[in-house]
């Protein structure tokens, strides 16, 4: 039985959070996923230009993979209904896993039912109380947790603080394994890790490399490879995690790329794997398909830069303080300073300017960090940035931040 104190506690709680400008609301969205979105809102529809989605290439809504998804859905049904190692695994998971692996240049995949999973097993399938994980300090919440189930000795430096990384990765000489572990792009900020030093430095004192590329797979690098294509380290990177929640679809998936053997002990030890069913068949019908289409053509990749650079230039010429001015990633931190402010504008921009940004508070930015993350898609077009540009001056000048 749940004791009223209990309830009583959470409810302060929650009024504490909802206070504090820090609530996370969510609305509801009533169309499929795209750069213009329907929600329902207090019971009335509303359209919205679409500027905080994972869809960068604009693949979630696309009609070829919808298409290849329902012939899949015909082919396989719905589920798997079975964890991989019972009976759980298609023909249609390892034509995915190979093909992923031939796109990313690993010797081999595996998949996983999200990248928070694939994140959670990695490291207490690979590691044990003789080794050490070295970990950027801003690396993402599935990692941390990850890091915390496995027994290897934990060291964590400055993530963009390469002495720093030299003087722990010196102090980790003592372990039998030392395994480094960065996200590739830390997507607050929309930073990519600088992964020719983080290299230079594993080689020198014996580390593995691993990067999570969840906010690089599919459209960083060229022929979006990530950042390690990116930074030109390709072969490098020993391990790599991401996710198919994000540029190649946004379903639900994870996967691991990296060395055969070491994607055998994964499908051998690591407990997300072992003990949870798999990506459904039509995501990964769907996967091949998108691979095939980044395979052929750098149209969605090249629109993407394009359609970032341009943003990101509106909004600096218009005052914003906007995080990394130089940056070239899609992920563009607006930055507001405080929560309340931040959800103001974010509530201001939806509500009455009919564009969809999300406010991010602590905890999942640091304190007086409040932002609006604006992420552009291949699937905006030159009016839709425009109009956001237009929006946020107006919002900015009625809250005095332009
Ligand atoms: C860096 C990073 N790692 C892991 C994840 C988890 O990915 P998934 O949604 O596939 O669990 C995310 C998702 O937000 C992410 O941004």
């Amino acid at each position: 039985m749940i004791k009223a104190e209990f309830l009583n506690s959470i409810k302060s709680e929650l009024e504490y959070i909802r206070e504090a400008g820090l609530a996370k609301d969510e609305y509801e969205i009533i169309s499929s996923q795209s750069s213009n979105i329907e929600i329902l809102h207090k019971g009335i529809k509303k359209n919205l230009l679409n500027f905080c989605a994972n869809n960068y290439l604009g693949l979630a809504n696309n009609r070829n993979v919808v298409e290849v998804a329902k012939k899949s859905l015909d082919e396989y049904g719905l589920g798997t209904a079975s964890v991989r190692f019972i009976c759980g695994t298609f023909d249609i998971h390892k034509k995915f896993e190979n093909k992923l692996a031939e796109f990313l240049g690993f010797e081999d995949v595996v998949t996983f039912s999200s990248c928070f999973t694939a994140n959670g097993g990695v490291f207490s399938a690979l590691l044990d109380n003789e080794d050490a994980i070295i970990s950027a300090d801003l690396n993402h919440a599935s990692l941390i947790d990850g890091i915390r189930l496995c027994k290897a000795a934990r060291y964590f430096y400055k993530f963009d603080d390469m002495a720093d990384l030299e003087k722990k990765l010196q102090e980790a000489q003592k372990h039998r394994n030392r395994l480094l572990v960065t996200d590739g792009v830390f997507s607050m900020d929309g930073d990519i890790a600088d992964l020719k030093s983080i290299c230079d430095l594993a080689e020198k004192y014996d580390a593995i490399v691993l990067v999570d590329d969840c906010h690089a797979t599919g459209f960083i690098g060229e022929n979006g490879r990530g950042t390690a294509e990116f930074h030109g380290v390709e072969g490098r990177v020993d391990i790599v995690t991401s996710t198919l929640g994000k540029s190649l679809g946004g379903g639900c998936g994870g996967f691991i790329a990296s060395r055969k053997e070491i994607i055998e002990k994964l499908r051998n030890k690591a407990r997300p794997y072992l003990f949870s069913n798999n990506i459904l068949p039509a995501v990964a019908s769907a996967g091949i398909e998108i691979l095939d289409m980044i395979s052929h053509s750098k149209t969605l990749i090249k629109k993407l830069a394009e359609n970032t650079a341009y943003f990101r230039k509106k909004m600096v010429e218009a005052g914003f303080d906007v995080r990394d001015k130089n940056g070239v990633h899609p992920v563009v931190p607006v930055m507001l300073g405080d929560a309340l402010l931040a959800s103001k504008f974010a509530k201001i921009m939806i509500e009455e300017e009919g564009i969809y940004v999300i406010a991010f508070s602590f905890p999942v930015v640091p304190k007086n960090e409040a932002r609006i993350r604006v992420q552009i898609s291949a699937a905006h077009e030159k009016d839709h940035l425009d109009r956001a540009v237009q929006a946020f001056i107006k919002v900015g000048k009625k809250l005095g931040v332009v």
